[in-house]
């Protein structure tokens, strides 16, 4: 991650069915990586535990502004009324990118881009972001449906299973591997077994494993 870690990617996209552990694997390497900086986008009420909750944007922008110079840990939540994420979203994008340096999480990246409609504060964040010093996690369940750019400019692609033909089409693509092996991939709870394989875009090594708890 951007502190230094041993996760140099600084764009990851986290793709996988709606249950296959997207989110938990995103925790797991901020358990790991302790970003300086962290800006959290939780419509899923999920990552409390890496920040100070925040349900106002004006309440954000504040925070951001009077952030300490050794860190802040912001967890925004975008609420329940979708018709208000695209405005929401626009300005938590301008946000972290002006916040420069940090981690910048976003969940749910279905419920705020399309593969034709990307808010400006996310294209910018999206491409961009990286020359500021930003980490940028987005996840998503459907990525055949989502900023069809973002994948293209992963540093690291990190998918778990998917259930739609169109989604394993458009992963076996950007991992290089067979669409079979993405259809065999597992999310099985009541073993706790989640399967991810993953791409360095930058060299193309291929990482298989599991999610271990
Ligand atoms: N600490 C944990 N121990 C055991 N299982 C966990 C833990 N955290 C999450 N899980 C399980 O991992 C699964 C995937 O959850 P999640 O990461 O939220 O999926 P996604 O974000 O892809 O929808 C869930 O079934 C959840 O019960
Ligand atoms: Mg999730």
């Amino acid at each position: 991650m951007a502190d230094g870690s041993k996760n140099q990617a600084n764009i990851i996209a986290v793709m996988g069915a709606s249950g296959s552990g997207k989110s938990a694997w995103i925790k797991q390497q901020l358990r790991a990586g302790k970003p300086r900086g962290l800006l959290v986008w939780d419509p899923q009420d999920e990552f409390d535990e890496f920040g100070r909750p925040v349900s106002n944007m004006r309440e954000l922008v504040q925070a951001v502004k009077d952030a300490p110079a050794d860190g802040y840990r912001l967890v925004y939540k975008p609420g329940m009324a979708f018709s208000t994420y695209s405005g929401k979203f626009d300005v938590f994008c301008q946000l972290a990118y002006m916040a420069k340096g940090g981690c910048v999480v976003v969940d749910e990246l279905g419920d705020v881009t399309e593969p034709s409609r990307a808010p400006d504060g996310w294209s910018i964040l999206s491409r961009k972001g990286r020359h500021q010093g930003i980490t940028l996690f987005g996840a998503a369940q459907r990525p055949a449906n989502i900023d069809k750019d973002f994948i293209g400019n992963a540093s690291l692609v990190h998918c778990s299973r998917l259930s739609y033909e169109n989604d394993i089409k458009v992963m076996a693509n950007s991992l290089g591997v067979p669409q079979q092996e993405i259809r065999d991939m597992r999310a099985d709870e009541t073993t706790a077994d989640f399967d991810w394989i993953e791409r360095a875009q930058k060299t193309g090594a291929v990482r298989r494993g599991k999610l271990t708890f």
